[in-house]
């Protein structure tokens, strides 16, 4: 038998919806499930997961379908009840870490009994992983959800190499410092070989935490922890650059053109100077979203002179509803969407469009294809990929990316024109610049940056994660038999 990679994440690349018994399968939504998913389809792995629903709201039948379903694209279904998924995936996993790790301090909830439920929900994967496991097969484990696990695994078989990545930021130790746990999440982070972060910044951060909270012994680039050498890098993570890329292309030679694509079409038609913004993420307060619609309304208001001459497309896609923070967020988006809606729109104008859902893989390529700006203004945010995935889209390299300095893919886009998402006067001129930027100056800034996405695409980032834990884990084979 191969050697395979165990991909582990909280959520599997397939979210499961289960009406009446019927069984669906969509596409998850997130930068992990999209960017890994292109590496998981062509290498030798199998891809660990929660399938998208409570395993106590469903009939056994229901749970072999879901089984059988997620075999065939070489996923194990992690089941986990309603109630986990309340302490430990809403819980502590989206009401402490989530916050804490992207800075809003303010909306961590700590809650003794969601912090139990995180170990429990650990050690379950932990025993699914050991079950799936044979000799010389890799552990590859992602993101928060799952800090505690890497110690768990090397607790059991300290022979397996075990690398980690963190798919958000990890912040200052100022900040990491505040959790009550900081020890035994650290101490479950360092049972793999490798940790792997998508900037400088967020490693220099997590071995600075370990160096003062834990008092190891660290390096530029590694950690000791007894006996063992713990190895920490960045590898910035990228998307499947020709995916994108093919696909818009594709898209630019059909001739059946869906709804959506017919009504942008008509309003680039009837108004000809007319320039669409898109935006694209999950509903999250992470975003900036709304700092976003506020900068568009300053915006129209300093220059009426862009009166039915622009339109954002704001797609954003449901998430972690349960939570008390998104709930708020949803509101008060569809407010501001209706407060600029109602201000500014004309008979045959809406300054907004507002999609709240997920779309399929072709809306979203018609929607990169067909605007002139993409406007992503996160408050913070681990990397990105939607910028890249806009970027990669733009076949003859126009358009104009207006970026948050807060992303981490911001340090790969100096390019871009980067602003901050808490000044509106600044996003207010970075649109107009955008809007009225010549053809040739977009396509030398996209230059730079499609290169660098088409070299160092996910399947580049995926190598060299691998790479590097291979060389670590040559380094505890050394240490083993010394
Ligand atoms: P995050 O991981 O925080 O959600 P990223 O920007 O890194 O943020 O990744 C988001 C991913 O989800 C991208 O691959 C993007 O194409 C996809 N996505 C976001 N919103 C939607 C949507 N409404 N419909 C379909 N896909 C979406
Ligand atoms: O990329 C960050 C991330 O939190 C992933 O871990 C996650 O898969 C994605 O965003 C979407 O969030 P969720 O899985 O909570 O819907």
């Amino acid at each position: 038998m191969k050697n395979k990679t165990i991909i582990v994440s909280n959520r599997l690349p397939l979210n499961v919806s289960v009406e009446q018994g019927d069984v669906k399968v969509f596409p998850s939504v997130g930068g992990l499930a999209t960017g890994m998913k292109s590496i998981h389809q062509n290498s030798e792995s199998l891809w660990i997961g929660w399938a998208g629903v409570a395993s106590d709201e469903i009939d056994e039948i229901t749970a072999e379908k879901i089984k059988k379903l997620s075999i065939k694209e070489k996923c194990v279904p992690v089941p986990l009840t309603h109630q986990e998924l309340e302490e430990y995936y809403f819980g502590f996993s989206n009401r402490v870490l989530w916050p804490l790790f992207h800075y809003f301090m303010e909306y961590a909830d700590y809650d003794e009994t969601h912090w139990e439920a995180y170990k429990k929900v650990n050690e379950k994967f932990a025993e699914i992983i050991l079950e799936n496991l044979n000799e010389g097969d890799k552990i590859w484990v992602h993101d928060y959800q799952l800090l505690l696990l890497p110690q768990m695994i090397k607790d059991k078989r300290p022979d397996i190499s075990v690398g980690f990545f963190q798919h958000i930021p990890f912040p200052s130790y100022e900040i990491f410092r505040t959790v009550p746990w900081r020890e035994e999440i650290l101490k479950g982070m360092l049972g793999a070989d490798l940790l792997g972060f998508h900037t400088y910044d967020y490693e220099r951060h997590f071995i600075s935490s370990v160096s003062r909270i834990l008092r190891y012994e660290t390096n530029i680039n590694s950690i000791h922890v007894g006996s063992r050498t713990v190895k920490v890098d960045s590898f910035p993570m990228s998307i499947d650059y020709e995916k994108f890329h093919n696909a818009a292309i594709e898209h630019q030679l059909k001739n059946e053109k869906t709804s959506l694509q017919i009504r942008i079409d008509q309003y680039k038609e009837l108004v000809p100077d007319s320039k669409l913004i898109l935006s694209i993420d999950r509903l999250d307060y992470t975003k900036g979203i709304a700092q976003r619609l506020k900068a568009l309304e300053y915006f129209l208001d300093k220059y009426p002179q862009f009166t039915e001459k622009v339109r954002l497309i704001m797609l954003a896609v449901p998430s972690r509803e349960e939570v008390p923070q998104y709930q708020h967020l949803k509101k008060e988006i569809d407010e501001l969407v209706g407060r600029i809606n109602g201000k500014f729109s004309t008979p045959t104008w809406t300054p907004v469009w507002y999609f709240y859902r997920s779309l399929p893989f072709e809306e979203l390529i018609e929607l990169y294809t067909s605007s002139d700006v993409a406007f992503l203004t996160p408050i913070r945010d681990g990397m990105n990929l939607v910028a890249k995935e806009y970027i990669a889209s733009r076949t003859d390299q126009t358009g104009v990316l207006i970026l948050s300095e807060m992303a981490g893919v911001a340090h790969e886009m100096n390019d871009a024109l980067l602003i901050n998402p808490n000044d509106d006067k600044q996003m207010s001129e970075a649109l107009k610049q955008a809007l009225e930027m010549p053809l040739e100056e977009q396509i030398s800034r996209n230059k730079i940056i499609q290169k660098r996405i088409k070299r160092y695409n996910v399947d580049k980032w995926a190598e060299d994660f691998m790479e590097a834990l291979d060389a670590a884990s040559q380094l505890k084979e050394e240490n083993l038999t010394r």
